[in-house]
């Protein structure tokens, strides 16, 4: 069965609570954000401080949509008129007059402190003002804001259209009314939501992966079975749809390690120590798919 999320049938705008959305950061997530919003019915007001990114940006949506249409999902019109929804903002106050803004830079506290800072400045008392951060806790990054109450962290999966999930992370400050908003926005963007409560590092997806990740490479480690076997019981065992070596490959087992670290520095928790296979992979150059060696060898195979 297909998990890909789907416009709602004629664009169904009626429906929706939000009317318009700005996206601040053009890139693999702002533009897939984009594409699922466009196809909502949302007008979309996308904000990349590259130009040339919100070109590729609207590029990706294009191809997503078209992608619908190859499937007879979407027919020319509905991608046409998605497409006339997305429009470049020319700065972040442009952003800031939609009802919600969903920011997707690049994963830095420094520069999502700064957009925020900014936002909150532009933004008025209803405008929801979310972040993508896979990790940074959300209370920081409303910590040099003027509107905390406002902010919440919106954490989309990728490939966006095709991921159904969003993690929706309350900050210290985070109101109960923001908190609905967001999970109305998740709503009318075809995902569905869960709540986490507190912003600890690597909220909870995040820590689920990387239990599972850090067991598996233990395993390895200790010689118990191969890569092959673990990634097959996850996947013929429990129905995951790649096993956690695989997708430590194909994110990066560096990226992987680094998301490790950060939970256990950032709980405290002996429980997400880093394996030592994984340290040495990375000192070694093994990082997966990108490096062309990681748990499984991906240079035999060009
Ligand atoms: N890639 C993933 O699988 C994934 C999954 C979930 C969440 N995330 C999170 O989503 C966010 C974006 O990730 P991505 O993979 O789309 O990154 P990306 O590198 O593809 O895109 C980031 C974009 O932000 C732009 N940018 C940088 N500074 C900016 C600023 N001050 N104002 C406006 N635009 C700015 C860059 O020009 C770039 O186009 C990160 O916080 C990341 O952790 C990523």
């Amino acid at each position: 069965m297909s998990t890909e999320t789907l416009p709602p049938a004629g664009g169904a705008k009626a429906l929706l609570r939000f009317s318009e959305i700005g996206i601040v950061g053009a890139g693999l997530m702002g533009a897939g954000i984009a594409q699922v919003a466009a196809a909502a019915g949302l007008q979309v007001r996308l904000f990349d401080t590259d130009p040339a990114a919100v070109a590729r940006g609207k590029d990706q949506a294009a191809k997503g949509l078209q992608r619908l249409v190859d499937k007879g999902r979407l027919d020319q019109d509905g991608l046409e008129s998605a497409m006339g929804r997305i429009v470049a903002a020319a700065d972040l106050s442009e952003v800031a007059s939609a009802g919600a803004v969903i920011e997707a830079v690049i994963e830095s506290l420094d520069i999502k402190q700064k957009v925020f800072s900014t936002l909150s400045a532009e933004a008025d008392d209803s405008t929801v003002l979310a972040s993508n951060t896979s990790a940074i806790s959300i209370s920081e990054i409303a910590g040099s804001s003027s509107r905390p109450e406002q902010i919440i962290g919106m954490h989309f999966f990728s490939p966006v259209p095709a991921m159904p999930l969003c993690e929706v992370i309350r900050g210290y400050r985070t109101s109960d009314k923001t908190l609905e908003a967001a999970l109305s926005l998740a709503a009318d963007l075809g995902k569905q939501s869960i709540v986490v409560n507190r912003d600890d590092s690597g909220f909870v997806t995040s820590r689920l992966m990387t239990v599972l990740m850090h067991e598996a490479v233990r395993l390895v480690e200790q010689g118990i079975a191969s890569a092959e076997d673990i990634d097959k019981a996850c996947v013929l065992g429990f129905g995951h749809k790649i096993g956690p070596l695989a997708t430590a490959d194909l994110t990066g087992v560096d990226v992987a390690y680094r998301a490790g670290r950060a939970i256990y520095e950032g709980t405290g928790d002996p429980g997400y120590r880093s394996p030592q296979l994984l340290r040495r992979m990375v000192a070694a150059g093994y990082l997966g798919r990108k490096s062309g060696q990681g748990f499984y060898d991906y240079e035999g195979a060009k």
